[in-house]
Formats: C-alpha cells, sequence, structure tokens
C-alpha cells in the first residue's frame, strides 16, 4: 500500500490496542476500494486521552474509532454526542467536522441489529422476550438496540446484580433484571440470547448455561467473535437453534465510520471474513 501526501487518516484508539482487528478490516477496504487512505492503531494511555483525540483534528485526520477503555472518556471529550451515544454512554465512532470540532456516535447498536438481520432474515421484536447476557458497555449497546428494534421485554442477567440494576435504570423501559442464578429459567420462553460477557472468550471458561434450557425458537448471539464458534453457539446450533457469531457485528459497527472518513460504503463478503478469521 502506498499513500500520497493527499491520502485520508483515521484510525482506533485503544489501551491496548494491539488486539484490535479493526486496522486489519479497514485497512481491507481501503485496497478493495483502491482508496488514498489510512487507518492506524493508536495505543493511548488513560491519562492522555483527551488530548490525543484534540490533536488527531489538528494533524488533519478524518475521525477515529474509540475502543476499550475509552468508550464512556470519549463522551465527554467530543463536542457534541448523538442522543444515541447518550443513550448508551460511550462513543466508539468521531468525526472531525469541517470547523475542526468532534462528533460522536456509538455505532454498536445498529452493528448488532443490522447483523442479527443479515443473518437472521426472519428474525422479529415482536416474537417474544431477549435475555441479555452480561451487563457491561456492550450489553448496554444492544439493550438499546433492542428497544429501538420494539422488544417488548428485555431481561438482563448479570453475575453483579447491582450493574444489571443500573443497566436497566439507565436505559428505562422495558428493560427488566434477572437473577443470575435464574438464568437458565430465563432463557426458556426467550425469542432471543444474546451472550455479551467474555465468558467462552478463547482461555476463558465457557458460559454455564444448559443450551437444553433455551427456548426451541430461540435464537442464540455470541458477541465474542475468538473463537468464531463459541461453546455457547456450538451447543446451541447442535440443538438446532439458529445462532449469530460476533465477528459480524464487529464488521457490521464499523461501516459508518469508514464511509463517513473514506467515502465509500463498504462491502461484506466471505473474502473479508476469512481474511478477519485467519487473524484470530
Ligand atoms: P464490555 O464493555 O465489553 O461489555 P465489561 O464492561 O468488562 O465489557 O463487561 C464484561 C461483562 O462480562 C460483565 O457483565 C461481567 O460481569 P460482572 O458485571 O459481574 O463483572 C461479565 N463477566 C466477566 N467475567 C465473568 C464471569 N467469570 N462470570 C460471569 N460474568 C462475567
Amino acid at each position: 500500500m502506498i499513500i500520497s501526501a493527499r491520502a485520508r487518516l483515521a484510525g482506533v484508539m485503544g489501551w491496548p490496542v494491539d488486539h484490535s482487528l479493526s486496522p486489519r478490516l479497514h485497512g481491507y477496504w481501503l485496497e478493495a476500494n483502491g482508496i488514498d487512505g489510512a487507518y492506524l492503531p493508536l495505543a493511548v494511555a488513560p491519562e492522555h486521552f483527551a488530548q490525543a483525540l484534540r490533536v488527531l483534528a489538528l494533524l488533519g485526520f478524518r475521525g477515529v474509532n474509540i475502543t476499550v477503555p475509552h468508550k464512556e472518556a470519549a463522551l465527554d471529550v467530543v463536542d457534541v454526542a448523538v442522543p444515541l451515544a447518550r443513550r448508551i454512554g460511550a462513543v466508539n465512532t468521531i468525526t472531525v467536522r469541517s470547523d475542526g470540532t468532534l462528533e460522536g456516535t456509538n455505532t454498536d447498536a445498529y452493528g448488532f441489529t443490522e447483523h442479527l438481520k443479515a443473518t437472521v432474515p426472519d428474525w422479529q421484536a415482536s416474537g417474544g422476550p431477549a435475555v441479555i447476557i452480561g451487563a457491561g458497555g456492550a450489553a448496554r449497546a444492544i439493550s438499546v438496540a433492542l428497544v429501538d428494534a420494539g422488544v417488548a421485554e428485555i431481561r438482563i442477567v448479570n453475575r453483579t446484580l447491582a450493574r444489571a440494576e443500573a443497566l436497566a435504570t439507565a436505559v428505562g423501559e422495558p428493560v427488566r433484571v434477572v437473577a443470575w442464578t435464574s438464568r437458565a429459567n430465563a432463557v426458556g420462553d426467550a425469542a432471543l440470547v444474546v451472550n455479551t460477557t467474555t465468558l467462552g472468550m478463547t482461555g476463558q471458561p465457557a458460559l454455564d448455561l444448559e443450551a437444553a434450557s433455551i427456548n426451541d425458537d430461540a435464537v442464540v448471539c455470541d458477541i465474542v467473535y475468538a473463537p468464531l464458534q463459541t461453546p455457547l453457539l456450538r451447543a446451541a446450533a447442535g440443538r438446532g437453534l439458529r445462532t449469530v457469531g460476533g465477528l459480524g457485528m464487529l464488521i457490521h459497527q464499523a461501516r459508518p465510520g469508514f464511509e463517513a472518513w473514506f467515502g465509500v460504503a463498504p462491502e461484506i463478503t466471505d473474502d473479508l471474513r476469512a481474511f478477519l478469521a485467519a487473524d484470530l
């Protein structure tokens, strides 16, 4: 890849950032579309985050993605945060506007919904309750996505009850809290089950949830993408349930930023998925 002096610049800011798939993802799209641009990994410590974000605008960057642990802090640093980002309580995509100010948005909810609809086109929000396992940032984005999709009941199940309660309070109706010990019961009549915890990730224990306890009609999603097929997804697929893996959410959430910074709506292809999976 050779860039000119007019190359468009973007990147991902995190701490650490070396685990991020985003540079490969955006790099693939830049190459596939023959765009004169670059997308860089930007390792920025929390104490330098606000300053680094300001400097990016001065350096002529078009924008950045924000990842762990800066997503919540970014909400306070940007000049304007769209209402969706405020509801989610986090910013993952920043655009530098023509006057140099920073606009923050959050594409995680969009990424989740788009990937779900692309993978299970006949999934309907009206189909029944959704159960979200976990209460971190990803759970909050997904609960907002499901509220906006029109799901009538969203159950949050989290090891630490207080975090689940905080999420339910922040997002509001129709989110409610179910005790961690009642999780098998909670998925019995669910139309959608989503794991947002780190359980099932390479090197982590599996989520302790019997696939047999999940409703026969449920769609089971995992936001973990390493491995591509988590123990939860394997067990659900083994029971004949429809499953949705985590890599697609990552790919879909990246599209709006790429389009804003580089001017092209990028495509999601099997070749792209294979390219990313090769690095997991
Ligand atoms: P993110 O912002 O990416 O969602 P996070 O805020 O670190 O990440 O949240 C991780 C989630 O995984 C939390 O819901 C966490 O539960 P706690 O709130 O009880 O910490 C959950 N999690 C992590 N390890 C877990 C474990 N061993 N058992 C149960 N839940 C776990």
